[in-house]
């Protein structure tokens, strides 16, 4: 793979670690929560190809874009990008990036740890075997009156909160790296084993069609921002997350092939999910667009109908809240980073970033129950925010990293940085960032956000 004579089995391990915590950033509630809620509320199959096709002509080579900026300016995204809009002579206007992704993180971070709160209390329900025998009317209670708690709500956030805090003061360093080497591929592991299950059950024929045959009349035009947004969100794209991580790409490894490894990863994932829950739900006639309690509400039921149900389903919400945890790290990292090159200390900048995400998740615990008629253009607080972060503002940070990328930084300084051993493919990745990439999110915006 790699004639360097610095040692292939530095490479390979680092490239790997590259992989590993990309992974592990991408991989989160995005896929196993998210991307099956907004299918079942988006229609299904029309709406899975749109998320592919946005992977491919935008997520793919917008994320090279961001880790070749990140292996470049090894600092945190603002530096990164006022370093390079400097040494490139690009206009000033780019550095927003760096700046509309920490604060898009410090969105995100807010409603991530609210739902990777619930995951959390998923692990003791399921632990103390709440879920024995359940069906379709116990997992909904359950999960109802979870929702209805904000107390409870407030309390799980908080310690997710805490959790996420504690690895950040400490440094994204070998401790997660560690765990997460094993943890991972024990959460691919259930998949598997959850797919094979699914597999058994009578909704799986209908699963698949539902995700897999296109009807592009159920798709609207906010159906497609949907798509596109989500393919930003559970890449980790558009805001730094992945940048950040770029400074753990060894100068050697190929751009292309670690990216796609982690893209891959990522769909699959996601997909596997899908499957399983829509398994579920056609298997026991419930409502494919449920809305953001889908997970809660169908996988207790599979769980109940495996043997060793209960000790299954507390192993896979630990991992899921494990993978949860990973990714709410590189969400809040971008502005951590920043703080810390201020100069201060990574406790002051860990206590400032989680401590006023925290406070601003209570809007999106309130948004649940007590204030859930309260709304902005129709929507909660909690839809609210994730609109605005993932359709909004993540599409346009991966627009802006696109065209920064594609037309204001030099052809030489790319192809120094990337890597990208094949000619062919380096100049469909820089046509795609030039073209496809911005003409598409861009066309998507316009069309679905009903501009003009
Ligand atoms: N990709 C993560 C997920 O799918 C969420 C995330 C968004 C992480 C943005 C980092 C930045 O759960």
């Amino acid at each position: 793979m790699n004639s360097d004579k610095t040692g292939m089995h530095g490479v390979w391990a680092s490239r790997w670690t590259f992989v590993l915590a990309a992974t592990g950033s991408a991989v989160g509630l995005g896929n196993i929560w998210k991307f099956p809620y907004i299918t079942g509320e988006n229609g299904g199959g029309a709406f899975v190809l749109v998320y592919l096709a946005c992977i491919l002509c935008a997520g793919i080579p917008v994320m090279m874009a961001e880790v070749m900026l990140g292996r470049k300016g090894r600092m945190s995204p603002i530096n990164t990008m006022r370093n390079i809009t400097q040494s490139e002579n690009a206009p000033v206007f780019f550095r927003s990036i760096g700046w509309m992704g920490a604060l898009a993180g410090f969105f995100i971070l807010s409603f991530y740890s609210v739902i990777a709160g619930w995951t959390l209390s998923y692990i003791v329900k399921m632990a103390t075997g709440v879920f024995d025998g359940a069906n379709a009317d116990v997992a909904g209670e359950q999960f109802g009156g979870l929702l209805g708690d904000p107390v409870q709500l407030t309390v799980l956030h908080t310690i997710f909160t805490v959790l996420v805090g504690v690895v950040l003061v400490r440094g994204v360093h070998k401790g997660l790296e560690n765990s997460l080497r094993m943890l991972m591929p024990l959460l691919f592991i259930m998949l598997v084993l959850l797919l094979g299950y699914a597999l058994t059950t009578p909704g799986f024929g209908e699963a698949l069609s539902f995700l897999f045959s296109v009807d592009f009349s159920k798709l609207s035009g906010e159906s497609v921002v949907v798509a596109l947004g989500h393919s930003f969100f559970t890449l980790s794209l558009g805001m730094g997350a992945i940048m950040a991580y770029g400074s753990y790409m060894p100068k050697q490894a190929s751009l292309g092939k670690t990216v796609l490894t982690v893209g891959i990863l990522d769909t699959l994932v996601a997909l596997v999910a899908g499957i399983v829950i829509f398994s579920v739900v056609f298997s026991n006639g419930l409502e494919p667009g449920a809305g953001p309690g889908l997970m809660f509400q169908t996988l207790p039921i599979a769980f109940a109908g495996l043997p060793l149900g209960d000790l299954i389903g507390t192993v896979f919400f630990v991992l899921v809240a494990i993978a949860a945890w990973s990714s709410a790290i590189s969400i809040a990292e971008p502005a951590i980073a920043w703080a810390v090159e201020k100069g201060h200390s990574r406790l002051v900048a860990t206590t400032a970033v989680c401590g006023f995400s925290w406070l601003l998740g209570l809007g999106t615990v309130v948004s649940f129950n007590v204030a859930s008629d309260f709304t902005l253009f129709g929507k909660t607080f909690f839809d609210s925010l994730d609109f605005l972060t993932s359709n909004i503002m993540l599409p346009l940070g991966g627009i802006l990293i696109a065209v920064f990328v594609g037309w204001f930084v030099r052809k030489e300084t790319i192809a120094h940085e990337a890597r990208v051993q094949s000619p062919v493919l380096f100049n469909l990745w820089i046509f795609m960032l030039k073209f496809v990439s911005p003409l598409a999110v861009g066309y998507i915006f316009i069309k679905g956000l009903g501009i003009f």
